[in-house]
């Protein structure tokens, strides 16, 4: 199925190109960017993302690296003041 009609790019080739991010960077946080660049191409009109992000959702791959996690969460929690807002 043609997910992205822009740049020609199926369900197929997401997949494949998640499957092969992972499999060559176990820690990689994969986002619609980096497979665009991945696959050689680049967004055009975006209309296609909410299919593609549902694509890339149904894979096993894409699961955040446990270390990526929480990180808004535990950046919010620290002690310490941001340092673009310390005057
Ligand atoms: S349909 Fe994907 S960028 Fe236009």
């Amino acid at each position: 199925m043609i997910v992205c009609h822009c740049q020609n790019i199926s369900d197929n080739d997401i997949n494949n190109a998640i499957d092969w991010m992972r499999a060559s960077d176990p820690e990689t946080l994969i986002t619609p960017g980096k497979l665009y660049r991945a696959l050689g191409k680049s967004a055009d009109c975006g209309d296609c993302m909410p299919l593609f992000l549902a694509t890339m959702r149904q894979n096993d791959n894409l699961v955040v690296p446990m270390q990526l996690r929480n990180l808004r969460a535990g950046a919010s929690q620290g002690d310490q003041e941001c340092k673009a807002t310390q005057k």
